[in-house]
């Protein structure tokens, strides 16, 4: 398996590429005002289940009561989808990274008023958690559910799925792990589609776009879609 970083004798190089890689975020930290029950959630809540960033990698065993396979979202948002996910998935343990601060609020809420056990979250950018905390070869799913648009074409490098970031997560993904994306529009879904079909280590699950897969809840911008008449368009690769 090759590693996403090409650099392990060179740290120059190393930290280079990175902090290439780093400046180019795939959001824009909104000033977004957190409600008071948010901030309260935040500050009994988060000691409970947001996980400190750290440059060393994540040990499950240590985090979720049960051992089961771990599958990672990238940019939850409110967290609509992820807290219905993880009930009704409860077979798998999850792990939701997300840079905004009221969506943190709102889904340690559901997390405490539902009793779920097998979601933790991560309050940072998801790439920088993928490369420093996530184990190769480790992960059972990757989800990513409407993310930024980024639709000015010179803002199409911020997208999350451009190549260097798909082959970071797919080496992130274990051999048979699945990365599931979805977005209403229709220009990123197929570059999206371009691009992990280029990457060596995936393969497509389904002929083009997937189906929309049955277990999957509507997330809130996949509500905003629809009330703009906007399909989604679905994608469902497997790690070779
Ligand atoms: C358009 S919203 C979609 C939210 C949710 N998935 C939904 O469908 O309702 C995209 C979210 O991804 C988050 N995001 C984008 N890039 C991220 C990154 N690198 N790390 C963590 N979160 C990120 C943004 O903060 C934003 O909340």
């Amino acid at each position: 398996m090759s590693a996403a970083i090409p650099f392990a004798e060179d740290d120059t190089a190393k930290n280079n590429f990175l902090s290439r890689r780093q400046a180019i975020r795939s959001y824009v930290l909104r000033a977004g005002r957190m409600t008071e029950a948010q901030k309260r959630a935040i500050e009994e809540l988060g000691p409970l289940h947001v996980l400190p960033f750290g440059e060393e990698l994540l040990k499950p065993s240590d985090i979720y009561p049960e051992s089961k396979p771990l599958v990672l979202e990238i940019g939850f948002g409110m967290g609509l989808a992820t807290w219905q996910i993880a009930l009704e998935r409860s077979e798998y343990n999850y792990l939701g990274v997300e840079v905004h601060g009221p969506g943190v609020g709102r889904l340690l809420m559901e997390i405490r008023d539902r009793s779920i056990s097998n979601l933790k979250i991560i309050q940072h950018d998801a790439v920088e958690v993928l490369e420093s905390m996530i184990s190769p070869d480790s992960l059972a799913g990757l989800h990513i559910f409407y993310p930024d648009p980024w639709p000015k074409k010179r803002h199409h490098k911020r997208r999350l799925l451009r190549p260097d970031l798909v082959e970071l997560m797919a080496s992130r993904l274990a051999l048979g792990g699945y990365l599931y994306f979805v977005t209403d529009i229709e220009d990123y879904a197929e570059q999206a589609l371009e691009t992990l079909q280029a990457c060596g280590s995936l393969k497509n699950a389904y002929e083009g776009f997937a189906p929309r897969i049955e277990w999957r809840p509507r997330t809130k911008f996949e509500g905003r879609a629809m009330v703009e008449s906007r399909p989604s368009f679905e994608l469902y690769f497997l790690r070779a």
